[in-house]
């Protein structure tokens, strides 16, 4: 089996983020969305794995390389535009081959992994299977109506009414059937190949299409709120783990991770937490649940449920919670202040807060 990883797409909801980098490499405690996903498709013992790529392609491939350190092969595929998911498997075509693959979105969190449901394909061999998720208000997503034996009878994008509340997850398993649906199909309204009208043209030509159920943590870490829900559930599994400084005047409580070269100094970090490599902690309190990157400076700062990615300074803000401060971005507050501050703030941003 070979894996389809689409890491291309516009991001347009996790602006202002996605003007300076894409959404997957956004860091989930302090590794890349993309990282966690290759991590479970290696799991899945796949090794070959195309990337498709956007504009974006320069910083995704400057992070992931040709793939050597995570044990896989990668092969880049450019996408001019993001023209649909099943576009991104028309432009896949010469690298799939005739052999069965996994489709995965790059922005999608399944941490507890897919295997069984690989192993199930592998076994059973439908002509794809997906990897569907009971949700509270199916209207949202792409819906799977299936039959008490597993089978998928229809499929939905985001309906009104819906008849099921099987969202699909990011997560498909396809015989190269795929590529022949693929080929009869249109453009949607919003002008793009749709994966959803693929699978329907299989479904109604009398195809096998299965669904299985993922019960563990999903997230589609498009926006900044998911992207905080996923850092929040996956700091959960951090264990203690300290490498960095951490000076006799400072207290570390449950699981916090002191990353090589950061120095926590007279500051108080409660877990789970992460500070990063080269990272300073001066005169604050960090945690609960929150990840800081690597080379930040932190001074006379409070921050818990947040995230401050590599490179950015918070000096002097007594209260950050449910943030997410960009690459390089400087926020500064007032001495004295005790206001709660929330604040999503792109790379290289200036921001300062009244106290
Ligand atoms: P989406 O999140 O559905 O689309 P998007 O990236 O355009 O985001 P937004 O809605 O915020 O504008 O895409 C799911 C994943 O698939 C994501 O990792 C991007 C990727 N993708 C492609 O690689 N090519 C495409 O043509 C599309 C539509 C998505």
């Amino acid at each position: 089996m070979k894996a389809l990883v689409l890491s291309g797409g516009s991001g347009t909801r996790l602006r202002p983020f996605t003007y300076s980098m894409p959404k997957q490499l956004m860091p989930i405690a302090n590794r890349p969305v993309l990282e966690h996903v290759l991590e479970n498709i290696r799991a899945l013992g796949v090794s070959e794995v195309a990337v498709v790529v956007g504009d974006r392609a320069p910083e995704i491939a400057a992070v992931l390389g040709d793939g050597a350190r995570l044990g896989l092969r990668l092969t880049y595929i450019r996408q001019e535009q993001p023209l649909g998911l099943a576009h991104c498997v028309k432009i896949a075509r010469e690298f799939l081959g005739d052999d069965d693959f996994v489709m995965y979105l790059g922005d999608n969190m399944l941490p507890q992994g897919v295997e069984e449901m690989a192993r199930e394909f592998t076994e059973h061999r439908p002509t794809a299977q997906l990897v569907v998720q009971r949700v509270a208000d199916p209207r949202a997503f792409g819906v799977a109506e299936v039959a008490p034996d597993g089978r998928v009878t229809r499929l939905v994008e985001k309906p009104e009414q819906p008849r099921s509340d099987l969202a699909l997850t990011g997560v498909y398993f396809f015989t190269p059937v795929i590529h022949q649906a693929i080929d009869k199909i249109t453009p949607s309204a919003r002008g793009e190949l749709e994966i959803t009208d693929a699978l329907q043209w299989l479904v109604s030509y009398g195809a096998t299409v299965r669904a299985r159920e993922y019960t563990g943590y999903w997230k589609d870490t498009g926006r900044a709120e998911d992207v905080l829900d996923c850092n929040r559930e996956l700091l959960r599994g951090v264990e203690r783990s300290v490498a960095g400084l951490v000076d006799d005047d400072s207290v570390l409580t449950g699981p916090v991770v002191v990353e090589p070269g950061a120095r926590v100094i007279r500051s108080r970090i409660v877990g789970p937490a992460i500070v990063g490599a080269g990272s300073q902690v001066v005169d604050s309190h960090v945690g609960p649940h929150t990840s800081i990157g690597r080379d930040c400076r932190l001074h006379g700062t409070a921050v818990e449920d947040s995230i401050v990615l590599d490179g950015a300074s918070v000096i002097r803000v007594p209260a950050l919670r449910g943030s997410l401060i960009g690459r390089s971005a400087a926020v500064s507050g007032a001495d004295g202040g005790t206001v709660h501050h929330r604040l999503v703030v792109g790379d290289h941003t200036q921001v300062e807060v009244a106290a």
